[in-house]
C-alpha cells in the first residue's frame, strides 16, 4: 500500500511487499538456512536486494498475528528516511512515538493492528512530512520500573524528561527507526498470563528484565512466566532457553569451570526429587565446606533464581553446629516456599560483598562500566550506591577477565553485564546478567551512551532469532518437575546430618573480617606466650567477651579485641594539643605521630597485663590492619 502523499519513495519496503505478495507466494527458508539480515539494512542495498529481503519479511509478517510458530525469518529493510544519522537532526511529533501500553491497564489499548494497517508520519530533514510504513511491530517488554535515565540529549525528542531505562530503550527504537512500531508493555505479577494476548501483534518481543514485574523473584511465578513465554515461540529475543540460561545462575558458573574463567567457588544443592539424593548432597556439601583451604570464616547461601540479594544468607561456618536446625530451614524455605530449583553455597568472600564491578557488553563488545556498593540506609534497608569508575587503568585488567566468559555466552542476547570482584590480588566473575536497568547514562562515560548501543543492536537482530546460537540450560523451558514432600521429619535429618557431619572448627570471633584473619593468626600464636589462661579469661570478662573455649580460642579473642581497638584508634581524629610557643629547633623535632603510634602499641594490653616477658617475636606482631596473610583460599580455578 502505497501512500497516498506519495512521498515514500518506490523501492520501499510496501511497494516491494506489495508487488512481490501480488506475484510469488512468500517463500519458505529451510531450517538450514541462517536467518539473513536483520531488522534494519542499510539504505544503500541494491533494489533487487531490498526486494528479496521484503518478500521474506512480507511473509513473515503475515503469519505474525497468529501465535507464530513459524520459524520464518523477519528481514525489514530501512526506509531511507530512517537513516539514524539523519532521523538525529529530525523532529518527530511526539504522540507519534512509541505506542505504549500498560498490562497494568492504566492505559488500556485494543490489540495492537497487523502490519498492513501501521503507518507513522515521519518528516525529513527538509522538514517534509512523509508517511512511513511500519513494517515491523516489536514489542519491548519491560521488568521493572526502578532505573530512570536521566540526562539524554534525546530524551527531549521523545517529550520525556526521564525514564525507565527499559522503557527509554523502546522510546528510542522507535524514535531512529520510525519504520518499527514499538510497543512498551509494563506487566505486573497478575497480568503474566494476559501478556501473550497484549503481544499478538507483535513480531519480534524482547524482554529486557523480567524478574521484578513478572517474577517477583518467586519461582513459581517464573513457572507460569516461563509457560506464557513459551508459547510466544521464536518471536522471542534473546530466546526464552538463553533467559533461562542466565537467570538459573548455575549455568553460567559451570560454563567459567569449563573455560577456566576465575569465579567464586559453588556448591549446588539441587531441590529434593528424592529425598536420600538430597541427604547425599547434604554430606557433599558437608565435605565440600571442609575441605576448602582454608575452611572459611562464613559461608553464604542464595537461591539459583534471585535479585536484589534476596534471601542472600551468611552462615558463620563455627557456629554452623549448633545453627544446623536453622540452616536447614532456610533450605527448605527456599526449596518448599519460594521453590528454588538450585541453592548455592559459597564461602563468604569479603571484597565481593564490598565492591562490585559491572562490565556492560553490547555484541560482546565491552561498552562502559560502573562500580557498586550495598548499603544500609537510615530505614534499615539495602541500598546499592551506583558509582562512576574513575580508575580507568582498571578497566582494561577488568575486561581481559570478564571479556572471556562474554566471548563463549549465548550470541541470541544482545547485551551482557559482568560482575566482578577482586578476592586476595586476583579478579574474578561473581554474576552475569542478560540485560539491566543500570544503564543510566550518568554513570557512564559520556560517548557510551548504552541505551542506544542495546536499542541499536536489538534492531540489528535477525527476528527470529534462528541460527544465533542460544544455551540449554539445565531446567527444561517448561519446568513442570513435581516437588517432593520432604516431611519435617526429613528436614530434621537433613539438620543432623550439618551437624554430625561439620568437624569442630576452630571458633574464631564471628565478627571477624577476612582480612583480618591473617594478623589474627599472629596474635593467636602470640598471646598465649605472653599470658596465661586466667589473664585472658579475665580480659575477656572485662571487655563483655566470653570466658570460655581452648587456650587458642580465648586468644583470638583477646587478639580480635585488641585490634579492634587499634583501628579505632587508627581511624580517630588526632588529639587537639595545646598551641605551645615555638622554641628554636622544634623544626627537627620529630613528628608527634610516631611518638602517639609507640604509645599505641604499649596500650594495645591493658597495663597490668602487659607481657611478663617479651621475646623476640613479639616484633612480630600484627600492627592492626595489617596485610592479609594469603591463606590461598584457593576459590578460584
Ligand atoms: N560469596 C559471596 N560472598 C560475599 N558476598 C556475596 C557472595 N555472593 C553474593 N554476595 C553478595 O550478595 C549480593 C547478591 O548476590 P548475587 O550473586 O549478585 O545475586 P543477585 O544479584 O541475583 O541477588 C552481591 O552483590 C554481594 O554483595
Ligand atoms: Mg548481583
Amino acid at each position: 500500500m502505497v501512500p497516498e502523499d506519495g512521498l515514500v519513495p518506490q523501492h520501499t519496503i510496501s511497494k516491494a511487499c506489495a508487488t512481490l505478495e501480488d506475484q510469488a507466494p512468500s517463500r519458505q527458508r529451510t531450517s538450514h538456512e541462517r536467518p539473513s539480515p536483520l531488522l534494519c539494512t542499510t539504505p544503500q542495498q541494491s533494489v533487487a536486494s531490498e526486494q528479496c529481503i521484503a518478500s521474506e519479511q512480507c511473509s513473515s509478517l503475515s503469519q505474525a498475528k497468529q501465535l507464530t510458530t513459524s520459524q520464518q525469518p523477519i528481514a525489514v529493510e530501512q526506509c531511507p528516511t530512517a537513516d539514524p544519522d539523519a532521523a538525529t537532526e529530525h523532529k518527530t511529533h511526539p504522540e507519534e512515538h512509541a505506542s505504549e501500553s500498560d498490562l497494568g491497564f492504566d492505559s488500556d489499548s485494543d490489540p495492537p493492528p497487523g502490519p498492513s494497517q501501521r503507518t507513522r508520519f515521519h518528516e525529513s530533514s527538509q522538514s517534509t512530512r512523509k508517511r512511513i510504513e511500519q513494517t515491523l511491530h516489536l514489542a519491548i517488554v519491560v521488568g521493572k520500573d526502578q532505573d530512570p535515565v536521566v540526562s539524554a540529549e534525546w530524551l527531549q525528542e521523545v517529550g520525556e524528561d526521564m525514564l525507565q531505562s527499559d522503557a527509554a530503550v523502546g522510546k528510542y527504537i522507535a524514535l531512529k527507526h520510525p519504520h518499527i512500531k514499538v510497543t512498551i508493555l509494563k506487566p505486573r505479577l497478575g497480568d503474566i498470563t494476559k501478556l501473550a494476548e497484549k503481544l499478538q501483534g507483535c513480531d519480534a518481543i524482547h524482554i529486557l528484565e523480567s524478574e521484578q514485574f513478572l517474577g517477583q523473584h518467586n519461582y513459581k511465578n517464573y513457572r507460569t512466566m516461563f509457560e506464557v513465554l513459551h508459547r510466544l515461540g521464536p518471536r522471542l529475543v534473546p530466546s526464552l532457553s538463553t533467559m533461562q540460561y542466565i537467570m538459573t545462575k548455575v549455568d553460567y558458573i559451570n560454563l567459567m569451570d569449563q573455560h577456566n574463567v576465575p569465579h567464586v567457588p559453588t556448591f549446588v544443592l539441587e531441590r529434593p526429587t528424592e529425598f536420600k539424593k538430597f541427604e547425599k548432597s547434604i554430606r557433599q556439601m558437608v565435605d565440600w565446606i571442609q575441605g576448602l583451604d582454608p575452611v572459611p570464616l562464613h559461608i553464604i547461601t542464595k537461591p539459583s533464581h534471585s535479585g536484589s540479594k534476596l534471601h542472600f544468607q551468611k552462615w558463620f561456618v563455627a557456629g554452623l553446629r549448633q545453627n544446623s536446625v536453622a540452616f536447614a530451614t532456610a533450605l527448605r524455605r527456599l526449596f518448599v516456599h519460594s521453590q528454588k530449583p538450585f541453592v548455592l553455597v559459597q564461602p563468604f568472600i569479603q571484597g565481593l560483598a564490598d565492591l562490585e564491578y559491572r562490565l556492560f557488553f553490547v555484541n560482546r563488545a565491552f561498552v562502559s562500566c560502573v562500580s557498586t556498593q550495598w548499603r544500609v540506609t537510615s530505614a534499615g534497608k539495602a541500598d546499592m550506591k551506583r558509582c562512576n569508575v574513575d580508575d580507568k587503568a582498571l578497566l582494561p585488567i577488568l575486561q581481559s577477565v570478564a571479556q572471556r566468559i562474554v566471548d563463549v555466552l549465548p550470541a541470541d542476547s544482545v547485551m551482557y553485564r559482568v560482575d566482578m570482584f577482586k578476592h586476595e590480588g586476583r579478579w574474578a566473575v561473581n554474576e552475569i546478567e542478560m540485560v539491566d536497568g543500570d544503564m543510566m547514562p550518568e554513570f557512564h562515560d559520556d560517548d557510551s551512551d548504552i541505551i542506544q548501543r542495546v536499542a541499536d543492536a536489538i534492531v540489528k537482530l535477525p527476528v527470529p532469532v534462528l541460527g544465533l546460537p542460544s544455551a540449554k540450560s539445565l531446567l527444561p523451558v517448561i519446568d513442570s518437575q513435581p516437588e517432593l514432600d520432604v516431611t519435617a521429619e526429613q528436614w530434621r535429618s537433613v539438620a543432623g546430618i550439618v551437624k554430625t557431619g561439620l568437624k569442630d572448627v576452630e571458633r574464631l570471633p564471628e565478627n571477624l573480617r577476612d582480612d583480618q584473619r591473617g594478623p589474627l593468626q599472629e596474635w593467636i600464636d602470640i598471646l598465649p606466650q605472653l599470658l596465661d589462661v586466667k589473664d585472658m579469661k579475665e580480659l575477656c570478662e572485662e571487655w563483655g567477651l566470653e570466658p570460655k573455649g581452648t587456650k587458642r580460642e580465648l586468644a583470638a579473642a583477646v587478639g580480635h579485641r585488641l585490634m579492634q581497638e587499634e583501628e579505632t584508634r587508627a581511624c580517630a581524629p588526632p588529639p587537639k594539643k595545646k598551641p605551645r610557643t615555638r622554641k628554636e629547633g622544634d623544626a627537627a623535632a620529630p613528628a608527634d605521630d610516631s611518638g602517639a603510634e609507640d604509645e599505641t602499641r604499649a596500650s594495645a594490653l591493658p597495663p597490668k597485663k602487659k607481657p611478663r616477658t617479651r621475646k623476640k617475636s613479639d616484633a612480630a606482631a600484627p600492627a592492626g590492619k595489617a596485610n592479609t596473610v594469603n591463606r590461598g583460599a584457593k576459590p578460584f580455578p
